[in-house]
Formats: structure tokens, C-alpha cells, sequence
């Protein structure tokens, strides 16, 4: 069993990003983009856009965080896991900024935060199309992440599960 462990703050900043992430993957997925564009939308799109931007704080303070703590021993596996972290949370960004490229493209800023209006539908943008791909590859890529813990910790059982907790 190894002995390293996250830093308590890591360990939550861990887990808040990973039930925001999944709420917008769920929300955006089957709520937001069925809706229509009406007024009544403006409430939800502008917590969509909140929750967006915490991710990304979140994501870039654990990037902070891992640079200044202990990090794992750094072991080839260790090494694999560390680049696939690396891509889910470029991936993640990429998610963050094409929703901010769309809200700058579509006038949503000012619909939401001022007193323009919601453009007819967000698909005619391009940056939506985008923000649409990158979210279903955050789906694929959080599952696999998914998956590869649960091997970890079913069939190596080897504690790596453990290290992303607060249990001593
Ligand atoms: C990392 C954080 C984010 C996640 C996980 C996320 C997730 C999603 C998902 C899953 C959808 C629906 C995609 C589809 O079904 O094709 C969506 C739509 C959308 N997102 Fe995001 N998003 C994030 C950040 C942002 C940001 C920062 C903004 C704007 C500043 C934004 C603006 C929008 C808009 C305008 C839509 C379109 C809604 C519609 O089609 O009616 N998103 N988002």
C-alpha cells in the first residue's frame, strides 16, 4: 500500500471540481441546451456561466497547488496518470474557454449581465459546435478516469483510490 496522500486542500479541491463538473456536464446536457431561448433561460445560463468559470479557478489552482506540494513518487505508471491528468484538465479549460468564446460571439455577456438580448439559438455559432464536441470528449475522458480508479482499487488494489482522500 502506498503511503503518499494528497494535501487536504488538493483532496477538496479534487472532489468540488469533480461534482461541479458532472452537474454541468448533466445540466448543460439535458436542461440548457433544450430549452428555448427565451427570457426565463437567463437565470440558468448565467449559473451555467458562474459554475463555468469556478471549474476552471479550480482546476487552475490545483495546478498551482501540485507544483507547490510533495507530489507522488514518480513511478512509470505514476508518470501515465500524471499525462492523462494533464489532458483531462486541458480538455476541461478547452470546455471552459469555448463557452466564453460563445457568450463573447452569441452578446450573451450582455444578455445575462446587462440588458441585451438572447440571440434565437446558440447552434448557428461555431464556438457552440465546439463547446458541444469538447463537452461529450470531457464525458469520455471523466469515465475513463472513472474506470481507471475503480480498477485501481478492485483488481490492483493498490490504494491509489485512497491517496485522493481524507482517511489516515
Ligand atoms: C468547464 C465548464 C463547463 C462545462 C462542464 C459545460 C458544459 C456544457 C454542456 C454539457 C452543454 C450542452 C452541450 C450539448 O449538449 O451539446 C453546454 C452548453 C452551453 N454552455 Fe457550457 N460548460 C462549461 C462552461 C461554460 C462557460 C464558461 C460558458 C459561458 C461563459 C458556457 C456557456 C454555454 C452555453 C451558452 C451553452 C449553450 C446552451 C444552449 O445550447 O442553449 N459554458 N455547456
Amino acid at each position: 500500500m502506498p503511503t503518499f496522500r494528497y494535501a487536504k486542500s488538493q483532496v477538496v479541491l479534487h472532489w468540488v471540481a469533480a461534482l461541479v463538473i458532472a452537474l454541468m456536464l448533466v445540466t448543460g446536457t439535458f436542461i440548457l441546451s433544450n430549452l428555448p431561448n427565451t427570457p426565463d433561460k437567463i437565470g440558468m445560463l448565467r449559473i451555467h456561466m458562474m459554475m463555468g468559470s469556478l471549474v476552471a479557478i479550480l482546476i487552475l489552482t490545483r495546478v498551482v497547488l501540485g507544483r507547490m506540494l510533495p507530489a507522488p513518487p514518480a513511478t512509470d505508471a505514476q508518470k501515465k496518470a500524471h499525462l492523462a491528468q494533464i489532458v483531462l484538465n486541458l480538455t476541461v479549460l478547452l470546455l471552459a474557454a469555448s463557452g466564453s468564446v460563445l457568450a463573447l460571439q452569441s452578446g450573451l455577456f450582455d444578455a445575462v449581465f446587462g440588458s441585451g438580448a438572447l440571440p434565437e439559438d446558440f447552434k448557428v455559432f461555431t464556438a457552440r459546435q465546439v463547446h458541444g464536441w469538447v463537452a461529450k470528449a470531457v464525458m469520455a475522458l471523466v469515465a475513463l478516469h472513472v474506470a481507471s480508479a475503480l480498477f485501481h482499487q478492485f483488481f490492483l488494489k493498490d490504494g491509489e483510490l485512497a491517496r485522493m482522500t481524507f482517511r489516515k
